[in-house]
C-alpha cells in the first residue's frame, strides 16, 4: 500500500514554529542580568524596557506554546521523512526537550518572581505586584528559581542551536528534505 505523507508541516504549525523562534531569541538576548540587584536598589522593573520586553515576549512564547500544543491534536499529519530509527528517535527526543523547556521557562519565571517578591511588568503598563499563592508555597523555598530560570534559558538556546545544526546537516549533507518540512511550499511526498 502506498501511503502518502505530506512533504511539509501545515502553515499554522510553521507559523507557530518561526514566531516562537523569533520570540525566544529576542527574549534570550534581553534576559535581565542582575535582576535581584536592581530590585534591591529600588529600581522599578517597569522603568526598564529590557525587562518589560523580556517578560512580554516570554509570555507570548507561553501563549504560542499552549496554542501549538492544542493544535497538535487537530492538525494534519506531520511529514514522515525516511531515515534510520535511531535518527528519528533523536529528533523526537529533541522535540520533547524543546517542548518541555518552552513550558518550564515561564513556570520558573513565575516561581522566581513570586518567591522573591518581584513585580511582573508587561508592555501596555500591565503589572502584577504580588503572587501570594507562590510566595506562601513550600515550592518557593526549594531553589533559587531565578538561577533555575537562567539555567533553563541558556539550555534552550544550546539545544535549539543543536536542533538547527541538525536541520542544516540534513539539508546540506543528507539532502533528505527535513529542513524544507518547516519552510513554506506545496507538495505531497
Ligand atoms: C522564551 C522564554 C524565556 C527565555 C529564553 C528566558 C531567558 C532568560 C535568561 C537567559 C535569563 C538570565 C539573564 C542573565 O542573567 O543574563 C532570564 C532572567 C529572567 N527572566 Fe526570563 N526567559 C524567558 C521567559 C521569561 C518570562 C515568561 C518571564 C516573566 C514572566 C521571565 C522573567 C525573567 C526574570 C524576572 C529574570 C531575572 C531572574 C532573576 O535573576 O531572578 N522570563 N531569562
Ligand atoms: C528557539 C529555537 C527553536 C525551537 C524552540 C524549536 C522547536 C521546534 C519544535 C518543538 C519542533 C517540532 C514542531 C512540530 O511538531 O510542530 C521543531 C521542528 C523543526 N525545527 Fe525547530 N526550533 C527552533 C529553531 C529552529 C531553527 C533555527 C531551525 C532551522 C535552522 C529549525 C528547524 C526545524 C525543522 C526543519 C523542524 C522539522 C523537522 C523536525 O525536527 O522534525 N528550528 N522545532
Amino acid at each position: 500500500m502506498n501511503i502518502q505523507s505530506p512533504s511539509r508541516y501545515d502553515s499554522l504549525s510553521q507559523a507557530f514554529h518561526w514566531l516562537t523562534v523569533i520570540a525566544v531569541s529576542i527574549a534570550f538576548i534581553l534576559g535581565p542580568e542582575h535582576f535581584g540587584q536592581l530590585a534591591r536598589r529600588g529600581i522599578d522593573p517597569a522603568s526598564r524596557s529590557d525587562i518589560v520586553w523580556h517578560e512580554s515576549l516570554g509570555l507570548l512564547v507561553l501563549v504560542l506554546t499552549l496554542l501549538r500544543l492544542l493544535w497538535l491534536a487537530f492538525r494534519p499529519a506531520a511529514p514522515l521523512i525516511p531515515m534510520s530509527s535511531r535518527m528519528r528517535l533523536m529528533g523526537r527526543l529533541m522535540h520533547v526537550a524543546l517542548w518541555t523547556l518552552l513550558l518550564a521557562l515561564p513556570v520558573t519565571a513565575f516561581l522566581a518572581l513570586g518567591s522573591e517578591g518581584h513585580s511582573l511588568t508587561l508592555l501596555g503598563g500591565v503589572r502584577v505586584d504580588q503572587f501570594p499563592m507562590i510566595a506562601n508555597s513550600a515550592i518557593a523555598k526549594w531553589f533559587d528559581w531565578g538561577d533555575v530560570h537562567q539555567f533553563l534559558g541558556d539550555a534552550i538556546m544550546w539545544l535549539a542551536g543543536l536542533h538547527a545544526a541538525a536541520a542544516i546537516y540534513h539539508h546540506l549533507v543528507l539532502k533528505d528534505g527535513v529542513l524544507s518540512t518547516m519552510l513554506p511550499g506545496k507538495g505531497i511526498r
